[in-house]
């Protein structure tokens, strides 16, 4: 992770635009399609891999997106260290690493410590919105989410590029396991 917080300053004065952040962005697909799209919105992309950030960076400098940012970060510790208490209004977490082995299973991203920090740094009306094709890793989720979460509808008017994952997944005919949800107030 960086020394310094690399995000600026601006985006979490009063009056800044809605932020979104992006976690596990890998080269930036969906990252870059939302901020493209949606320019009164800030993007911020974390990613645990390094060289996949520099692919994120270039790609917005290229495309000039002065909307959209990408930092090295790692779990739970990148989303406490960066962003403020109630800075999100989405963190979306698509396609985490689903470590099917259960000796792995401890690597998994989507932990009770990552939902906590989460809780955190969303907004009053945040949204934690998940995706993932392994349906034993989203049982977790829902379990884990069971106490101090409540689902919203996954459908929520807007229109979103696909993520590079998703897009494989639904070309090889397979539909991900998807759901919203908020912090149950009060946090
Ligand atoms: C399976 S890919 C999904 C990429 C993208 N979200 C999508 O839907 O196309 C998971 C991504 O999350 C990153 N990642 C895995 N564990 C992470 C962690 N603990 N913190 C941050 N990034 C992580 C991986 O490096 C990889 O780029």
């Amino acid at each position: 992770m960086p020394d310094e917080n690399p995000l600026p300053s601006s985006w979490f004065e009063p009056g800044a635009p809605p932020l979104e952040v992006d976690f596990g962005c890998h080269r930036g697909t969906f990252l870059l399609g939302m901020a493209e799209r949606y320019p009164g919105v800030n993007f911020l992309g974390m990613e645990k891999q390094a060289a996949r950030v520099e692919k994120c960076l270039k790609k917005i400098r290229r495309r000039g997106l002065t909307n959209a940012l990408a930092v090295q970060g790692e779990g739970a510790g990148a989303l406490l260290a960066w962003l403020p208490e109630r800075s999100a209004s989405i963190l979306h977490v698509s396609f985490p690493d689903p470590w099917p082995k259960r000796r792995h299973a401890s690597r998994r991203l989507v932990t009770k410590e990552f939902l906590q920090a989460t809780a955190r740094v969303l907004a009053m009306d945040g949204v934690l919105r998940l995706m993932t094709d392994d349906s034993a890793y989203f049982s977790e989720m829902k379990t884990l989410l069971a106490e101090g979460w409540e689902e919203v509808p996954w459908a929520d008017g807007i229109e979103r590029p696909l993520t590079a994952f998703e897009k494989t997944f639904l070309e090889l005919g397979q539909r991900p396991n998807c759901c919203a949800v908020r912090p149950v107030s009060p946090r």
